[in-house]
């Protein structure tokens, strides 16, 4: 039987990113559960975000420059840990592919993240041609296809969307009908009728699963955990906002069959935003709902609520709480 191999020297690739800061924020929070935490960055971004990376330092990380697609410099990285967290974005996903090669035959890593943090890409039979999920879909294929799983131990961590950025302003003008809460115009672009159920997840929170998944580490080899915050409906979302800023907005919606329009415009004009209207069209058809969720499994940290997210998001929009 395999054993479980407990994560303690911990290496984030991509941590200086839009998730990985959240994530590499909660693994220092609990620093005393790991032996070392580092991260990998490229020296362009070592340069331009010098200020964060000193932070990290000064926090006790372990920075570590080099350049992503070198095998050299990667393999002299893993010498040191034993779980590699990916945290890459979008457009260098595949990136994962040489990266989880040479994990999987470095003496030291047992353990390996992929970039997931998002939507389920394999909910149902209609998954696999959805575009936006096509390079996660090739990166569990070479796992599968290639990785010895009983030497390296894989978890994906699914959460669904990011509560933060959905319930947030759309600032791309023309792409306001995917969606948007406007605080200060007290003006709502709600998806579907209103009333489809989604499941979401702080970015906060994304941190505190993944440092919960991190510490019930089992010997499972490929390791799925759908996870998230809440469950709520764009509905929902508004009243608590109106709740809070106290008073009604202007509300309007963009049905599935008008966001399934916009979608395929948007990918026959090579639209950079064409993967945000797939996904939201996806959450709302329901695509982010299970039987059941596996925060149990790790555990059942302590997350965030809509409540609390909606006033975040007041407060970051330069809004006015109510009383
Ligand atoms: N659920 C949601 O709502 C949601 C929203 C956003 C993202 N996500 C998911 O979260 C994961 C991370 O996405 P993200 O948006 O946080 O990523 P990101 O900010 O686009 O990039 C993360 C890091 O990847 C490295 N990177 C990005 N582009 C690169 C390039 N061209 N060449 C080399 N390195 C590059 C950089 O790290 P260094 O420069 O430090 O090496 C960068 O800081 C993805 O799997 C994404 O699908 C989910």
């Amino acid at each position: 039987m395999v054993e479980a191999s407990i994560p303690k020297k911990i290496l984030l690739f991509g941590a200086t990113g839009v998730i990985g800061k959240d994530i590499v924020d909660a693994l220092v929070e609990a620093q005393s559960s790991f032996e070392k935490i580092g991260i990998f960055t490229s020296p362009g971004t070592a340069k331009s975000k010098a200020d964060f990376i000193e932070k990290l330092k000064n926090s006790g990380v372990e920075v570590v420059v080099g350049d992503v697609n070198s095998a050299a410099d990667v393999s002299k990285a893993y010498e040191g840990y034993d779980t590699v967290i990916s945290v890459l974005g979008r457009n260098v996903l595949l990136a994962q592919v040489p990266l989880l090669s040479l994990a999987a035959t470095s003496p030291t890593i047992h353990t390996f993240y992929p970039s997931e943090y998002g939507t389920d890409i394999e909910y149902n039979a209609a998954s696999a041609a959805e575009k936006p999920h096509q390079m996660k879909l090739a990166v569990r294929k070479h796992i599968r296809e290639n990785i010895d799983t009983a030497k390296l131990h894989i978890t994906y961590l699914v959460t669904g969307p990011y509560s933060d950025l959905y319930i947030g302003k759309m600032h791309h003008d023309a792409a306001v009908e995917a969606g948007s809460f406007d605080v200060l115009g007290k003006k709502a672009v709600l998806l579907g009728t209103g009333q489809e159920r989604a499941s979401f997840t702080t970015m906060r929170d994304v941190g505190v699963l993944l440092v919960a998944a991190l510490k019930t580490s089992t010997a499972e080899k490929e390791r799925l955990l759908k996870v998230n915050s809440f469950t709520t409906t764009p509905n929902a979302i508004l009243a608590e906002f109106e709740r809070q800023t106290g008073g009604k907005w202007e509300a309007r919606y963009t049905s599935l069959d008008k966001l399934k329009e916009l979608e395929k415009q948007a990918w026959e004009g090579q639209s950079p935003i064409s993967a945000v209207y797939t996904l939201r069209r996806i959450w709302t058809e329901g695509g982010t709902l299970y039987e059941g969720r596996d925060n149990g499994k790790i555990g059942e940290p302590g997350l965030e609520t809509l409540e609390e997210q909606v006033r975040k998001q007041i407060q970051i929009q330069g809004g006015t709480l109510n009383g």
